[in-house]
């Protein structure tokens, strides 16, 4: 059997982080080196309690490093009105298992157990990129030791947090830029592929039933307001977890994608160059579509095999 992958998650959990996490963490593909955090949809000390929180929850002792507080050059709104004050509104966890957390700052601990591994690490990110972009800038050496950074962000189309911006790449379009300009081999799992990965409630009811896990999806799934719990929630991160372990069901396109850091009112947008206006060399594969039917099964399945 192929070894499982190293992954770095960097995450800002918010609800469909937690899910994500939860997924990557039982995946038999993948091997989870290390959690990161970032301020995003709450304030950094409460995700990366979260974190934490999460990780007592699955009983996995994963490492915890906590990242940066800010964006690198504008101040931060979050995303409380969607993921509730705590970031992961509706369970009532046990308190954090905080002796996974490290003393070591998330960029330092990433460059650390990147350069440790002896295999290739893949990033990814489902928060705002901004301890990505330092880690690329701090210590340009890993990028030789990055298999790819596999991300959650950005939109072909319209926004979420600006009329042409998405959340992640919204709160930090400078990092974006850094990351999107790496030459590191980049996946984009934006906006477009969230919309139509929705559970709807037969899912979010069947998931229930599966295991402790499931039972506690469901109470956050009540309390999120990416989507609504009756017309379909929106699992934008576990969109980047998919195209891990199931890239089959996604059409994928190799592009240059541009991101906007001047625009009057568009400043955060990805310019997802798909008829080469710009003349770009493409730096991305773009995840255009998703079979929502696969995302569905695939998304049960991977509850089912959690605790
Ligand atoms: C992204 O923004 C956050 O609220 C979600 O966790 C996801 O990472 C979607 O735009
Ligand atoms: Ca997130």
């Amino acid at each position: 059997m192929k070894e499982k992958r190293s992954i770095i998650i960097d995450t800002d959990p918010g609800i469909d982080d937690a899910v994500a996490i939860g997924i990557a963490l039982f995946s038999e593909k993948l091997d989870v080196k290390l959690i990161t955090t970032v301020a995003g949809n709450v304030g950094i000390d409460i995700v990366t309690n979260n974190a934490l929180k999460l990780l007592r929850f699955f009983g996995k002792d994963v490492p915890v490093a906590k990242g940066c507080a800010a964006a690198l050059i504008e101040p931060r709104e979050d995303a409380s009105q969607v993921h509730g004050a705590s970031g992961m509104d509706g369970y009532d966890f046990d308190p954090p298992k905080t002796e996974l957390l490290l003393k070591e700052h998330a960029v330092n601990a990433m460059y650390r157990t990147i350069m440790e591994n002896s295999e290739k690490t893949t990033l990814v990110p489902i928060g705002p990129l901004t301890n990505i972009a330092i880690l690329l800038k701090l210590y340009p050496e890993v990028k030789e030791k990055i298999d790819e950074i596999v991300l959650m962000g950005g939109t072909l189309n319209r926004g979420n947090k600006g009329v042409m911006s998405e959340f992640n790449i919204a709160l930090d379009p400078e990092a974006a830029k850094i990351v999107f300009s790496s030459k590191l081999k980049i996946v984009m799992a934006g906006l477009d592929v969230g919309l139509k990965a929705l559970i709807l409630p037969e899912v979010s009811e069947k998931v229930k039933t599966l295991n402790k896990t499931g039972d506690m999806f469901y109470a956050l799934f009540k309390k999120y307001r990416g989507g609504s719990f009756q017309t379909g929630l929106k699992m934008y991160d576990s969109c980047a977890i998919a195209y891990l372990l199931k890239p089959e069901m996604y059409k994928l396109t190799e592009t240059f994608v541009g991101i906007e850091l001047n625009g009057s009112m568009t400043r955060g947008a990805t310019l997802v160059d798909l008829r080469n206006y710009l003349k770009e060399e493409p730096n991305a594969t773009v995840c255009e579509d998703i079979d929502a039917e696969m995302f569905k099964s695939w998304f049960i399945e991977s509850v089912s095999s959690c605790i």
